[in-house]
């Protein structure tokens, strides 16, 4: 039987830490739980404006979490100081705007070739898994072939709304079986994030190519009615 990974991300257990500027919930505590109760590796984004996850979350969750971390970055010069000193097992580049309430879409990767270029030699000769968040298309995995990255992520946002909002989705659901059937034909392994709940999940689980999901929010809302275990246990459920 086919194996996929879920990456669970706990950047919104910081958000409601910080709300209230405490230090609780933790999310070194709720990384710790992930691990225990089966994902198979944490997700934070730590981003420019630190909305949520902070350095100090990096460090600790770095230090204790036995499962691969998972850094989301942008692709900025001193996000890369970051991780090489603190060494995530993956990094995955996204793209980042001061005003977007979550990250909106793929990476504009002709725009910024050189620049992601430059980060992902930098990451892949310090051993750090690269992955690049990529809207489904067929030129855009072509692009993420050219810059030299294990995988990519597929944006997964677009198909999760039209799902929520009980429209078409069919085209959108062919751009990210065809973008992953390809991904995998020319070897970039590839995961799928953003938007998920149970039932993007049962659907986007059908595409045998996607090996690692990365879901959050949903996750981190839907455990303060069921718990964490249980969450997780359902997810994981979907995903085989
Ligand atoms: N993957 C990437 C690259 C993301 O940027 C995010 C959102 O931070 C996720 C996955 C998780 O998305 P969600 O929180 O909507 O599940």
């Amino acid at each position: 039987m086919r194996s996929i990974r879920l990456g669970v991300n706990i950047d919104h257990v910081a958000t409601v830490r910080n709300a209230r500027g405490e230090n609780y919930p933790s999310p070194l505590r709720a990384a710790l739980l992930c691990e225990k109760y089966g994902a198979n590796s944490v997700t934070i984004h730590l981003r420019e404006d630190r909305r949520h996850i902070r350095d100090f979350d990096l460090k600790v969750i770095k230090k204790k979490l036995k499962i691969p971390l998972n850094l989301e970055i942008a692709p900025v010069k001193h996000m890369v100081k970051i991780s090489l000193k603190y060494k995530p097992d993956y990094v995955c580049i996204v793209p980042e705007k001061r005003r977007e309430i979550t990250t909106e879409g793929g990476l504009n990767l002709k725009r910024n070739f050189k620049q992601i270029s430059k980060i992902v030699k930098i990451l892949n000769k310090n051993r750090i898994r690269t992955s690049l968040f990529i809207n489904p298309t067929i030129k855009d995995v072509k692009i993420s072939k050219d810059l030299n990255v294990n995988c990519i992520e597929l944006h997964t946002g677009r198909l999760s709304n039209l799902i929520k909002k009980k429209r078409k989705f069919k085209n959108e659901l062919t751009k990210i079986k065809n973008s992953s059937k390809y991904a995998d034909k020319i070897g970039l392994e590839v995961h799928a994030g953003h938007g998920m709940d149970y039932k993007t999940t049962k659907i986007l689980s059908k595409i045998n190519e996607i090996k690692e999901f990365n879901i959050g929010h949903f996750i981190i809302g839907e455990s303060i009615f069921d718990g964490l275990k249980n969450v997780i246990k359902k997810i994981k459920k979907k995903l085989k």
